[in-house]
């Protein structure tokens, strides 16, 4: 047996209960394997509804294993799961789209349906873009948002695919507005909208962060040294009740760097000042080198200085699919109720 199928199996068995409870909770996308702690490190597989996706981020699967590890899985699992396989070990973890070692079945790349906490989601195993379109290490935190939204006003900010804004509506949100600078991520939110369409619509919002979050918050927008500034949707000011900030770990635009180990304040300030009095901000960290204790000492001054101390604080940490030997997941995320 080689030491990949050894561990695969170990995994398998660990997720049990976990699946049991999640199938139970009407979900189907969830790790099977999280090769960082469980053995493998840089290779991950997810199951996404009816397709298991396989990636690695430092060295090529070889051919055989891949094919091992897919036959094992829908044998544990009883399933067929459509085999995807994503090489992203070359540069910026950008998929080698050539396929040298595996390449899919027509039928596993086609559109598919997947399912988190009730809710249908949009499952594509290749797309333009480099990652999966449900991050499934924040499940826990969509999984709150749906049972704390009934009556509220809910704002996701860097919203991808809209996951956050689809749960808060399924919760009963009054009103929930999703907001992201790329169109190709707000479609498959408008897509993910439309396959439960019992839910309330959504709002979407295409728009940098910077002065979009700034108009909401009643600050200023400035112009860097001179510089022009691109055009930017207006929008009023106003509060909500629960806000979501879950930002990528850097990107930069004309507006202004989003980097979450040299400035989480400059993102959390506004933020802050979004959420309505005795509301809830949800905030994230996904970057590993960050502690959890520093981050949230950073993040719970600069509440008080803005004269909105936070009354209560919680972790809420991704579920067992996402195990860490340590205690420290990369994705961190604090419920702050002000
Ligand atoms: C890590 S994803 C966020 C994950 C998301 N919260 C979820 O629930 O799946 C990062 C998102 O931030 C968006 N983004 C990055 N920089 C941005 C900016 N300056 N303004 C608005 N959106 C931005 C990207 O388009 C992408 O959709």
């Amino acid at each position: 047996m080689s030491s990949l199928d050894q561990a695969l199996r170990a995994a398998l068995l660990a997720r049990q209960p976990l699946l049991a409870e999640l199938h139970s909770q009407g979900t189907d996308c969830y790790r099977l394997f999280h090769g960082s702690q469980e053995g493998a490190s840089g290779l991950t597989i997810d199951r996404y509804g009816p397709q298991l996706l396989v990636q690695s981020f430092h060295t090529a699967l070889e051919r055989d294993a891949l094919l091992a590890a897919h036959a094992l899985i829908n044998a544990e699992l009883n399933l067929d799961l459509l085999l995807v396989y994503n090489d992203r070990s070359g540069t910026n973890s950008r998929i080698d789209r050539s396929d040298a070692v595996y390449k899919a079945e027509p039928q596993a790349l086609v559109d598919m349906i997947g399912h988190e906490w009730g809710l249908n989601y949009r499952v594509r195993g290749r797309h333009a873009g480099q990652d999966p379109l449900l991050f499934l290490d924040l499940r826990n935190a969509r999984g709150w948002v749906k049972a704390n939204s009934a009556g509220k006003r809910v704002l996701n900010l860097f919203a991808y695919t809209c996951g956050v804004g689809l749960s808060a509506a399924a919760g009963g949100a009054r009103e929930v507005c999703n907001l992201d600078f790329a169109e190709g991520n707000l479609a498959v939110g408008k897509e993910n909208s439309a396959l439960n369409p019992t839910l309330a619509p959504m709002q979407f919002i295409q728009s940098d962060y910077f002065p979009a979050i700034r108009q909401l918050a009643g600050l200023p927008i400035t112009q860097r040294r001179g510089q022009k500034l691109p055009s930017y949707p207006r929008l009023e000011q106003g509060q909500y009740d629960l806000v979501l900030l879950d930002p990528p770990a850097w990107a930069k635009s004309a507006f202004g760097t989003v980097d979450l180990l040299r400035d989480y304040q400059s993102l959390l300030k506004p933020a802050i000042l979004t959420t309505a009095e005795e509301g809830v901000l949800i905030c994230c960290n996904n970057l590993a080198k960050v502690a959890m204790e520093d981050w949230r000492e950073q993040v719970l001054r600069c509440a008080d200085k803005l004269g909105r101390p936070v009354r209560e604080w919680q972790v809420l940490p991704p579920a067992a699919d996402f195990p860490s030997s340590d205690g420290r997941p990369p994705l961190k995320t604090l419920i702050l109720q002000f």
